[in-house]
């Protein structure tokens, strides 16, 4: 544990080191603040910080945050802190292509290099819509300066005709249905203003939920803030005190890496599995971990996830939406019901640890936080898998699976890429059965690129008109958290890559078994060989710009996906001022 320098004194902040001497170079800077209009009242000798604003104009999660910086400003100036605000980019997950997972790292970079490079001592982060909190954790964590994590929100119910929709999870829903013929056109266009009705992030237990949700339990957000609603009240209130709390944790010198320990994580893998958390928590968490020096690996989330209930009653594995967790209590009342679970010793953003914060949380509504005696599926929220497919690991998530599909033997059906798999996927004359196994190539990390969320691919319309809502599917690619079914996802290493998936061909026996944890491509090890040998590795998808720079460094799924210089150990130095 690192040895905490509190600044007894005002000369002792980090900011000091720009507004404090008497030199040329301080004077610059001064008179740089006075060329904004500021004066040294307003700044010298209080923790500046940062207020990382992940808004933009497209950023279709973020809208609120246009305003909410202002209440999180409120904050830091009640707590005597001079606020700032730092625009990064932003990462509307349904505008941004191929995937927001190809910027990441890139955020996480600007992030850290923003905190580190500028008289900032402290910072409040603003995010929430999926690889935002990651993100701004990760360089926060690199940057190594005391932050607090300000999620977004998710939004309200979505409501459509009186029927209650879910982001995500229903517009996959219905798509099949306007596949299969059931709904028409006219129905389709009327839904799009129902599902999406106000500021915040997806309602379901999507990434966003998952990925905010973890963030508080791993101690960087205040106690309940990641369940709040983004329009209700109470996360104006929530944002004015993390702006008050980051002061304070300059002051106490209370840094990211000193709040991310190892038995943190354990307790961020134990509540995923518990809210039946979105797979590309799996992801993150390992990128974010290995950000804070703790070598966190695939098997932690099988050994830690095995046995734990989902408790969580919310789409897509349960029946309600987040507005509805908020009121039965939020993630605090959750974690009430996994306390034997967890490590209580653990310590957050107030210096407290979980024992004390879970204190006064309690459960409001039984049927949207169960008990553990009564889950709302006794199939595990998460398996990884192993095999001569997936020696690096795959995942599934089991109980967003129709059960019959956890056993399952099938002949594979192949698609190379996404187009080829999008131009034949409604051809009624594809010869595909229900116990097909469908496989797609090069959508990972490197082939995607940018290993975007196509790892639900679509059921055959063929077979959506028959009523197959489900098949077993399999890919190096991702999947959205508020999507379903079982599909295979993360194959590592990835096909384009020279993975074993690259080698499946249509027609080849695929063995799963999701109890044994096991996933096999059922050929010879000579056929196996032969493959392999005669195998060539595509062209790269970049031949310039940050793509090229992301394809040469990027770490496959089961390391976090994280650029490998960024992964290097040992903190960047702070920057000399001259
Ligand atoms: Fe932003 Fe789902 S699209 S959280």
């Amino acid at each position: 544990m690192r040895e905490r320098h509190r600044p007894d004194r005002p000369e002792d902040l980090r900011s000091h080191r720009w507004f404090g001497p008497q030199d040329l170079r301080s004077f610059g800077h001064r008179s740089r603040m006075k060329q904004m209009g500021l004066s040294p009242d307003d700044f010298a000798g209080k923790p500046v910080i940062a207020i990382v604003n992940t808004w933009s104009g497209l950023a279709h999660c973020h809208q609120h945050f246009q305003n909410r910086v202002e209440d999180v400003k409120r904050g830091v100036l009640e707590a005597g802190g001079f606020p700032v605000e730092i625009p990064v980019t932003a990462l509307p997950e349904n505008f941004v292509k191929p995937s927001t997972m190809l910027y990441r790292n890139l955020l996480a970079m600007e992030v850290e290099e923003n905190l580190r490079s500028q008289p900032i001592d402290g910072a409040v982060l603003m995010g929430g819509c999926d690889k935002t909190p990651p993100a701004l954790i990760m360089g926060a964590t690199s940057a190594d300066i005391p932050a607090i994590f300000l999620p977004a929100g998710p939004m309200l119910r979505g409501n459509w005709r009186g029927q209650v929709l879910g982001s995500g999870s229903d517009a996959w829903k219905y798509w099949d249905e306007k596949r299969a013929g059931n709904i028409s056109d006219a129905d389709w266009n009327d839904m799009e203003a129902g599902i999406s009705r106000s500021d915040g992030v997806c309602m379901t237990m999507g990434t966003a939920a998952t990925m905010t949700g973890l963030a508080e339990v791993l101690g960087l957000a205040l106690p309940g803030a990641s369940s709040i609603p983004a329009p209700d009240a109470n996360h104006k209130r929530m944002a004015t005190a993390c702006g008050r709390r980051a002061v304070a944790l300059v002051w106490e010198d209370l840094r990211p890496r000193d709040i991310l320990t190892a038995a943190a994580f354990d307790n961020a893998i134990v509540t995923s599995a518990a809210i039946a958390g979105s797979t590309n928590a799996i992801i993150h968490l390992i990128a974010m971990a290995r950000r804070a020096g703790v070598p966190l690996a695939l098997e932690r989330f099988d050994h830690l996830s095995a046995g734990v209930p989902v408790l969580a009653n919310v789409r897509p594995s349960g029946a309600y939406l987040m507005e509805d967790f908020y009121y039965a209590g939020g993630l605090p009342a959750l974690l009430t019901r996994i306390v034997d679970r967890l490590d209580l010793s653990q310590i957050n953003v107030l210096g407290q640890t979980l024992t004390e914060t879970l204190k006064t949380a309690r459960v409001w509504n039984e049927d949207v936080i169960r008990s553990t005696d009564r889950p709302i599926s006794s199939a595990e929220g998460l398996a990884v898998l192993r095999g001569n497919l997936a020696p690096g690991g795959c995942v599934m998530k089991p109980s967003a699976a129709e059960p019959r599909l956890l056993k399952h033997r099938g002949p594979a059906l192949v698609f190379e890429d996404y187009n080829a798999m999008a131009a034949a996927i409604d051809d009624e004359t594809l010869d595909v059965s229900p116990d097909h196994v469908l496989v797609l190539q090069n959508a990972g990390p490197r082939g995607g690129p940018g290993m975007p969320e196509w790892g639900m691919l679509p059921i055959p319309k063929k077979l959506v008109k028959q009523g197959i809502r489900d098949m077993v599917r399999i890919s190096d690619a991702r999947m959205s958290g508020t999507s379903y079914g079982a599909c295979i996802l993360h194959v590592a290493p990835e096909s384009f890559a020279g993975g074993p998936l690259a080698l499946v061909k249509t027609g080849d026996f695929i063995e799963v078994d999701v109890g044994a944890r096991r996933i096999h491509l059922d050929i010879s090890d000579a056929e196996f060989a032969r493959r392999k040998a005669a195998w060539s590795a595509p062209a790269p998808r970049f031949s310039r710009g940050y793509g090229a720079m992301f394809s040469q460094h990027i770490g496959q799924a089961d390391s976090g996906c994280d650029l490998d210089f960024l992964q290097a150990e040992g903190m960047t130095k702070e920057p000399e001022i001259h």
